[in-house]
């Protein structure tokens, strides 16, 4: 499916508004394209294939609460949160203080300390499973999943959603913006697409690739194979194509599905979780797994991940399945997670957060209703995005038909005018941090009412 016909009109002033603002972007940015000149011996002249993005990549110098300061001087309200990370904002005194005192203490050991305890503890009680482990990056939660419903079920396969982002390991890199791929097979049974080079077939073929959204889909490919399905792999609210809400008791008759046919279940709650509510989506939404995997907003800045779970977290416990990483449960990553956990996620920040999700929802609601424009503002708790598209999505195939000139034209727009967005518009999501003020929300549905009027407004 190709993205929906816009009208001739509309279409031309999208070209022109991101023609225009590029002009602005490249005369407001100039020390940071020379810092990607500079960068010669940077791959590709960034620090990860997705900090590239056009016209180029933007270079940061310090963040400060809420705000975001660029190598060129530019202040922004970070509305990118170091793509779903920086929910304390920045330079928090309660991680600042954290950190300052770990380091005094020694960052690496390689052996556990205190805090770790500490933040096992308080993972347990807020996504309700009584094991733990650390890792250090999203990634690296997910692989263990993987690893872990395999080592529990002694299957090879697994599921996951199509259009879905669990990392950058081989077993999940499948169909993840499956898009300028030509055949994706039929909606309920999509054909598993390599999202890099260097994904072996042998790999591919251990995944089945279902629709979000679509309980009938995961049933037919546990039918297709059966006593060979290990779990199924899936964010609880769906991100990464913007955002997709599960419809009522998917979540649910996942798991039932899964379990009657001797297969597990694991949420990945990198994104989610911390953002969405204390207890990720799963808690928000009252729905549960065999594992869950956090890492992201977690470490308050610092890299660090976590697995949890029940039974199947006795294969760690026991020493069956050897969970393993010289930098895992690193002390200075603990130090500023306990900080995160159990000084700056409160029940008053998480209130600050709603709070300010409605101010900004009600803004940009009101830009829309002003001029009557077909989009739909979508929220996650702390997350949200505006989808640009007249009705809401439930799977992959429907965002594909969102045409990715107005997520970058937005991007745009807000950098231009001092609000730092996810790069990769139509597919990120924003995220407000504790530090946020009325002010950050405000300049955020200014910039925005500026983009529609540009768009839809009389000529
Ligand atoms: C849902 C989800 N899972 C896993 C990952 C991988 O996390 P990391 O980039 O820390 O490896 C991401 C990263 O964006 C993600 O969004």
């Amino acid at each position: 499916m190709t993205a929906i016909e816009i009208a001739p009109e509309l279409s031309t002033r999208l070209d022109s508004v991101i023609e225009d603002e590029t002009g602005i972007f490249l005369s407001r940015q100039r020390r940071s394209d020379e810092m990607s000149e500079r960068a010669r011996a940077l791959a590709g002249g960034a620090t990860s294939s997705w900090q590239v993005a056009e016209p180029h990549a933007v270079w940061l110098s310090h963040g400060n609460g809420s705000r975001l300061y660029d190598v060129d001087g530019n202040e922004y309200s970070d509305f990118h949160g170091g793509y779903g990370v920086s929910l304390a904002g920045h330079n928090h005194p309660a991680i600042v203080e954290a950190v300052r005192r770990r380091v005094g203490l020694g960052t690496h050991f390689a052996q556990p300390t205190e805090d770790s305890i500490v933040v096992a503890d308080n993972l347990a009680q807020r996504f309700g499973q009584p094991l733990w482990r650390f890792g250090n990056s999203g990634t690296e939660a997910t692989m263990d999943a993987v690893h872990l419903m395999r080592a529990a079920t002694g299957r090879d396969l697994i599921i996951k959603v199509e259009g879905g982002y669990h990392g950058h390991h081989d077993s999940v890199m499948v169909s993840v913006l499956p898009e300028d791929v030509g055949d994706l097979g039929p909606t309920d049974a999509p054909i598993g697409v390599p999202d890099n080079i260097g994904i072996p077939q042998a790999t591919m073929d251990l995944t089945l690739v279902v629709p979000f959204n679509d309980l009938s889909a995961v049933e037919a490919a546990l039918e297709r194979h059966p006593g060979e399905v290990a779990g199924m792999i899936v964010e609880p609210i769906m991100m990464n194509a913007g955002i997709i809400h599960p419809e009522d008791g998917y979540l649910e008759g996942l798991r039932d599905l899964l379990h009657a046919h001797g297969a597990l279940l694991t949420f990945d709650e990198v994104k989610t979780g911390f953002t969405v509510g204390p207890g990720g989506a799963s808690g928000r939404l009252g729905a549960t797994s065999d594992l869950v995997c956090v890492a992201k907003a977690m470490g308050g800045g610092l890299s660090t991940s976590a697995i949890g779970g029940g039974a199947v977290m006795e294969l760690v416990a026991s020493g069956d399945y050897q969970q393993v990483g010289t930098f895992n449960g690193n002390p200075l990553a603990m130090a500023a997670a306990r900080a995160m956990l159990t000084e700056v996620l409160t029940d008053d920040a998480y209130a600050h957060l709603d709070r300010l999700r409605e101010r900004l929802r009600g803004g940009l609601q009101a830009a829309i209703d002003r001029l009557d424009a077909p989009w739909i503002v979508v929220t996650a708790g702390a997350k949200g995005c505006v989808s640009f598209l007249p009705q809401p999505i439930r799977n992959f195939r429907d965002f594909r038909s969102l045409d990715g000139r107005y997520g970058h034209a937005h991007w745009l727009v807000q950098h231009n005018r001092g609000v730092f967005l996810p790069p990769w518009g139509k597919v990120e999501q924003w995220l407000i941090s504790v530090q946020h003020t009325d002010a950050d929300v405000d300049r955020f549905v200014a910039n925005f009412d500026h983009l529609t009027g540009s768009l839809l407004g009389s000529s």
